[in-house]
Order: C-alpha cells, then sequence, then structure tokens
C-alpha cells in the first residue's frame, strides 16, 4: 500500500505571489507536484494533503487551488492547517464522501489494510494546533472501534516538539492524555505531520512522527533558538512517499521535483552506452 504525502502548498489567489515575491511561483511548484504524483506508476493508493492547503481564506484561494487540483488521478484525503479556513474547506470539498458535514474535519478512512485516521489540529486564527476535550474523545472513540488494525494518525501541527523555539511554540498543543493513546494503542504505527515546511523524523508517544517538507518554500532560521524567521528558502518542492510493506513496516521517502525533472528512459540509457562502447572499439 503507497500512501503520498504532501503538504504546506500555501496556494494563493491567481495572480498573486506567495509572500509576495515572484520568485516562490507557488502555482508552478504545485503544478509540478501533480504531475510528479500523476506519472507515479503504481499510482499511489491514496494522497494525504496534511494541511495550509492554502495560504489565506476570505478570498479565491479555494477556487484556485481546486482548479490546480482537478488533473490529480489518485484519491485525495484533505485536513486544515492554520493557515486553512474550516468552513472554506468544508465548502470546496463537500462533494467528498469522506468530508464531515459539520464540526471538526476528523475521518477514519478504513479500507485499506492500513487505518487511516485525519486528526484536525486547527484553532481558527492561531498558528498553533490543538486536540481539545470534544476532539480527544472522538479519537478515542474512533481508536476503540479498531484495537488490533494497524493505524497511522495524520495531522498538520507535529504533537512533538523539534528544538525549534519559533515551531515549537506553535506545535499541537496536545494533552498527556493524546500522548498516552498513542503510547497505549500498540496498533498506532505512527504519526504523520506538517507545518514546519522543513522535515523532521522525531517519536511521540514512542511511535515514529514524521514531520514532512512542504510543498512552498521553507523557512530559514538561522539558530534554533531564535525568535524571528532569516530568510525564505527555495528549495524544491516535497513529495513523501510512505510504503505500508507486508502489513509490518512503514518505509517512507521524500522526493524532491526539480522544476526540470525528468526521468530518461532506461532503454534510451542502453543504447547510448552501447553505442558509445562500439565507439570506443
Ligand atoms: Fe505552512
Ligand atoms: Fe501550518
Amino acid at each position: 500500500m503507497l500512501i503520498a504525502q504532501i503538504t504546506d502548498a500555501h496556494i494563493v489567489e491567481k495572480n498573486r505571489h506567495y509572500m509576495a515575491d515572484p520568485a516562490t511561483k507557488i502555482h508552478e511548484r504545485f503544478f509540478r507536484v501533480i504531475s510528479y504524483l500523476n506519472n507515479l506508476d503504481p499510482q499511489p493508493d491514496l494522497i494525504l494533503f496534511t494541511g495550509d492547503t492554502v495560504d489565506r481564506g476570505g478570498g479565491e484561494c479555494y477556487i484556485q487551488l481546486k482548479e490546480l487540483l482537478e488533473p490529480l488521478r489518485a484519491p485525495l484525503y484533505v485536513i486544515p492547517g492554520n493557515h486553512d479556513v474550516r468552513e472554506e474547506m468544508r465548502s470546496a470539498f463537500y462533494n467528498q464522501a469522506y468530508m464531515p458535514l459539520s464540526g471538526f474535519i476528523q475521518y477514519a478512512i478504513e479500507e485499506h489494510a492500513l487505518r487511516l485516521i485525519a486528526l484536525d489540529t486547527l484553532v481558527q486564527g492561531q498558528a498553533y494546533g490543538m486536540l481539545c476535550e470534544e476532539r480527544l474523545a472522538w479519537i478515542e472513540k474512533t481508536l476503540e472501534q479498531e484495537p488490533a488494525k494497524p493505524t497511522l494518525l495524520f495531522m498538520h501541527h507535529s504533537p512533538a516538539k523539534i528544538g525549534v523555539s519559533l515551531f515549537d511554540a506553535i506545535h499541537c498543543k496536545a494533552p498527556s492524555q493524546f500522548e498516552a493513546l498513542v503510547r497505549n494503542y500498540k496498533n498506532i504505527v505512527g504519526i504523520l505531520a506538517g507545518h514546519t515546511h522543513q522535515g523532521y523524523v522525531t517519536s511521540f508517544g514512542g511511535k515514529p512522527c514524521l514531520i514532512a517538507p512542504s510543498i512552498a518554500p521553507s523557512h530559514y532560521i538561522a539558530s534554533s533558538s531564535d525568535e524571528q524567521v532569516s530568510a525564505l528558502e527555495l528549495e524544491d518542492p516535497a513529495v513523501s512517499l510512505h510504503e505500508w510493506h507486508e502489513g509490518t513496516v512503514m518505509i517512507s521517502h521524500v522526493r524532491r521535483i526539480k522544476e526540470d525533472y525528468r526521468r530518461i528512459d532506461w532503454a534510451e540509457i542502453t543504447r547510448a552506452r552501447e553505442a558509445e562502447l562500439l565507439h570506443v572499439r
């Protein structure tokens, strides 16, 4: 079972630029990622979009996002990040069977070998995330329904800190009860998150916590104790691929999609090498 994770696209309105800088090429980066995903063979069983799908609400960002997502082939599941507006996201994806009609955008995906549980950590208007009592009660009830099936949690804000002051101040404020659930449910195989725009591998409740790098540019923070971002880093957009391997282990890797990304067919390489050998003889 192959899961593709994309995160933090920060789509802006048509004719606008992320951080008001044309060099960020935010729509072109997203298009590049969609093309890469569509060319994967075999196709991922599903694509998880772990929040900050758009940069801001109140405008036409979700219309632009939907337009850019249109060609995507594999089934897509979205959850909100702090830049999303929950009700605008719900309206944009209202026709998806998994999308709850009201309340938090949290749901379980049951039809695969690995059960996936989407958590909504958004506190509207705040950069930090939270799992309040209501959300925690839902998580507990959902975990109780399938206590033996291997389960992966995905959320925007990581509940684990990463040792960078700026991000640790806006991580997911989760009560110790959440950590106990993750620790005690032996069938939880890990947590996927986004939000920091850089990739980190850490742990939470004794389980792997994988924080995926972003589609949007990342923030350069010179020192882990800095309170300010020093620069915007124009790295290539990332796609994280998680393979649930033989029903026992998750193997994850990250692909950076270069602007001139392409594959050279191996038959072409072989022909060129043979021609070169003939020439040398
Ligand atoms: Fe973000
Ligand atoms: Fe975020």
